[in-house]
């Protein structure tokens, strides 16, 4: 399917006629196999292969993929693996792994796997080995963590900290917040942690009323330093704070700051001494293995932070190690490639079994959405084949009494992952039970469907009449033919975590070699930003805009008549009172 032509035109020098990934064998054998094996039901699939599950699983340690649940066939599988050769996964992994400057737009390396090279052999970035760096920072982040822990570290009136506040967005929001939501379980007692990043100032004031300023610990994080929303609610904080507490030197018990900005953490006020770097080869959406993860250590302990990196580091070496055909990261990257420019789906939804990785979908679709919602390849030539899916998601079994109905029987064709520990990390009674059965029947409903013979023996076995059995059955019959993956693993651990995590991370890596874009910028976010700038200096004046179009312009104007309106009353009913 082509994507959308616009009015931007590649650069008249660069060669129209190029050969892309959908002019390759592998690619031209795929579009073929898809039209033979299209009208496959993989009900039939299971009947015919009742080893099927054995043939499409991969075991890394306690974390089983499942995915024989998949519209594929071991040649499907074998032509994926082909594409994957083909478009140079292997070459674009070992670039990735040897510091080189993927990140192609930006001129940077993409070494996310160093913060977690827990076998400490050197990585190099332009010749030089980063791992030096990296230690000395998990070494400051630790004596850091275990000071505020122990209570050796304390506010300026000498009280413990019981409040740890993140103030960053994105990468320096979701990473952070996503791992110490979902291990609450290892989190200490009387220290809570919060995140604050959204510009509206409700967020920030509502986590303010929770807490005490002599007992929080404020993290700014920001590899730029620069981001609107977290200057905005960091300024806000120091304000908040300066108020109720008065004294700048407070400040240095209460503020530390994660920045690749040393200069703008400075100027801020924050002390040298708790300033903890991040480098420019760590992408904001990969970086929660940096000092970014500074709340996790914090919440739940330094400990925690290295089990988590060892996690991902386990994922690292197997997906840089395993045959293609037997990598995780690979095989989930080439099925969503499979749904995505084959079965031309549009999204892909991730349904965590699970309270605790709740935040996991939000932190999915930034990690996903932002890499590979790309037109533009690495080239700088418009792509005519889809790229990065929608990702979105919400745990079990919330979202069955939500939008599983399209799921089974509406008209979009939905891949899923569905993501369960074995055993609950907080048992009560039947719960987890109850839970792990609903996700298995919905993986299992969503393969083999309801045939029109089962709907009806079924119907009838229910003593249904003939008349509503008539009217009625056509509703009862589920098509099946939906395809999930099955993320099984023994609990949820910091260790199994960290692996989840790079999991998807690969993933998303290997989708955007696929689709020949780099996975590492972010410049459409930059626009938006830009005539933010713009609209916010149109909002401060009374003046009629006149500036945009007709819509921007009232909208603008709207909100000026009703914002200046209401300041002017409440000076009117004050002065008048
Ligand atoms: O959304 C754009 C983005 O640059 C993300 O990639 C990043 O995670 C986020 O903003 C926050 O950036 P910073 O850490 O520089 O404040």
């Amino acid at each position: 399917m082509a994507v959308n032509s616009a009015d931007v035109k590649t650069s008249p020098n660069k060669n129209t006629m190029k050969k892309t990934i959908t002019d390759s064998a592998a690619w031209k054998q795929l579009e073929q196999h898809f039209k033979q094996t299209q009208s496959q039901h993989m009900r039939d699939l299971f009947e015919a292969n009742p080893d099927r599950y054995k043939d499409f699983h991969i075991q890394l340690d306690d974390i089983l993929l499942d995915y024989s649940k998949n519209r594929i066939t071991e040649e499907t599988r074998q032509l994926l693996i082909n594409l994957a050769k083909e478009s140079g996964v292997e070459e674009w992994r070992e670039k990735m792994f040897a510091g080189e400057h993927i990140n192609v737009t930006e001129d940077r390396a993409v070494l996310h796997v160093a913060l977690r090279n827990r076998c400490n052999k050197p990585m190099l970035v332009d010749g030089v080995d980063v791992m030096p760096d990296v230690n000395r920072v998990l070494d400051k982040m630790e004596i850091f963590s275990d000071s505020v822990r122990s209570g050796l570290l304390r506010g300026y009136n000498g009280e413990r900290f019981k409040s740890i506040i993140n103030i960053g967005i994105g990468g320096s929001d979701l990473g952070p917040q996503v791992v110490c939501e979902s291990m609450k379980p290892f989190a200490q007692r009387g220290l809570n942690a919060y995140f604050v990043s959204n510009a509206d100032s409700t967020h920030l004031q509502e986590t303010l009323k929770q807490v005490e300023p002599e007992s929080t610990l404020f993290v700014i994080s920001s590899k730029s330093f620069t981001t609107q929303e977290t200057m905005l609610n960091a300024v806000s904080a120091k304000k908040w704070f300066l108020d109720l507490v008065g004294g700048d030197k407070a400040i240095a018990k209460h503020f530390v700051a994660v920045t690749n900005n040393i200069e703008a953490a400075t100027d801020f006020g924050i002390t040298a001494d708790n300033i903890y770097e991040i480098w420019d080869w760590v992408g904001g959406r990969y970086s929660l293995w940096s000092a970014i993860g500074l709340p996790i250590a914090l919440y739940l302990g330094m400990d925690h932070f290295e089990e988590l990196l060892d996690g991902a580091h386990v994922m690292d070496h197997h997906f840089k190690e395993a045959p293609l055909e037997e990598n995780m990261p690979v095989i989930m990257a080439m099925l969503g490639v499979w749904y995505n420019n084959f079965h031309q789906s549009q999204s892909h939804a991730v349904m965590p079994y699970s309270q605790y990785l709740r935040r996991l979908p939000a932190y999915l679709q930034q990690l996903d959405m932002e890499s590979n919602g790309k037109t533009i390849d690495r080239e700088g030539e418009r792509v005519e084949y889809l790229t990065g899916p929608i990702i979105w998601g919400e745990p079990g079994t919330n979202g069955q009494h939500a939008f599983f109905q399209l799921l089974h029987q509406g008209t979009k064709p939905v891949p899923a992952d569905f993501i369960v520990p074995c055993i609950s990390q907080s048992p009560m009674g039947n719960h987890h039970r109850v839970l792990v059965a609903n996700c298995f029947a919905q993986t299992r409903a969503l393969m083999h469907g309801k045939t029109t013979s089962e709907a009806l023996d079924q119907m009838r076995d229910e003593g249904v009449s003939d008349d509503v059995i008539d009217e009625l059955f056509a509703h009862k019959v589920f098509d099946g033919n939906k395809p999930t993956n099955t993320i099984l693993f023994e609990k949820l651990t910091p260790k199994t975590l960290g692996s989840i995590l790079a999991l998807y991370e690969h993933k998303v890596f290997v989708q955007g070699v696929i689709w020949n874009i780099n996975s590492f910028d972010q410049m459409g976010v930059e626009y938006g930003k830009e005539l933010a700038g713009d609209i916010q200096g149109e909002l401060s004046h009374r003046d009629e805009t006149k500036n945009y179009d007709s819509s921007t312009n009232a909208l603008i104007n709207y909100r000026k008549d009703i914002y200046y309106n209401h300041f002017d009353r409440r000076d009117y009913d004050k002065d008048n009172k």
